[in-house]
């Protein structure tokens, strides 16, 4: 299509939300979390007490799913689930449910639909690679596991959290694990995206260094 779309992959806690953000205000964009809808369907199978191998069940769900986005806020049949499903027990089921084939099949076109005018920034783990595979422009995050816990550890402190750095950091990687291993839409960069190692930079430094790509772009 040429509605322009803006890829952001790469694992969890690596910017990619602070990142889309930045580049939606920048260019007045619609912005897709996909891991929002992922995550909103994880809550809805533990809300509606669906198994977690019920694939009908799960499918069905995914087909329907009540999901909605309000500027900042994720809403669930209508009721603001935001801090409900950003939290590490969501995540866990998010993914274990996303790497199901028929489950991601039925989400395709829901992801698809978001690409209006003037554009679209879409973050997740397959942006480029399936959902937006012609993508003009396709950015990739990658930092190590070790350096994303101690980031998330910090988020939390300031927070007034306190963190267990060692179980985040285990956490993360199975995580990883489970979203790079497996066999439909696995978490890897498009033979053509931008690999933006953050690991040195802050998330300035990252806005800063993806927006000066994306000039050079076009
Ligand atoms: O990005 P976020 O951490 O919110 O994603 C939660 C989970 O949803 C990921 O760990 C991943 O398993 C799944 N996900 C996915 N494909 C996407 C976005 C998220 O499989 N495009």
């Amino acid at each position: 299509s040429s509605i322009p779309v803006i890829t952001i992959d790469g694992p969890s806690g690596v910017g990619k939300g602070t990142l889309a953000q930045y580049l939606v205000c920048k260019t007045g964009f619609h912005l897709l979390d996909s891991g929002a809808i992922y995550r909103a369907l994880a809550y809805g199978a533990v809300k509606n007490e669906i198994a977690l191998d019920d694939i009908p069940g799960l499918v069905a769900l995914s087909t329907h799913l009540p999901v909605e986005f309000k500027a900042t806020s994720i809403l669930y049949e209508g009721a603001d689930v935001t801090s409900k499903v950003r939290n590490e027990e969501i995540a866990a089921v998010a993914s274990t449910v996303a790497a199901i084939p028929e489950v991601r099949a039925a989400l395709l076109q829901r992801q698809k639909d978001f690409a209006n005018l003037p554009g679209l920034v879409a973050d997740g783990r397959d942006m480029g690679t399936v959902v937006f595979p012609s993508s003009p422009v396709k950015l990739y995050l990658t930092a190590s596991a070790e350096i994303r816990a101690e980031r998330r550890v910090k988020q939390l402190k300031n927070q007034g959290i306190d963190a267990n750095i060692a179980r985040i950091t285990q956490d993360i990687k199975e995580r990883d694990e489970r979203d790079t291993g497996r066999k439909t839409a696995p978490l890897k960069p498009a033979a053509d995206a931008i690999i933006i190692d953050t690991s040195d930079l802050d998330i300035q430094e990252v806005c800063q260094k993806a927006e000066s790509l994306l000039w050079e772009k076009g």
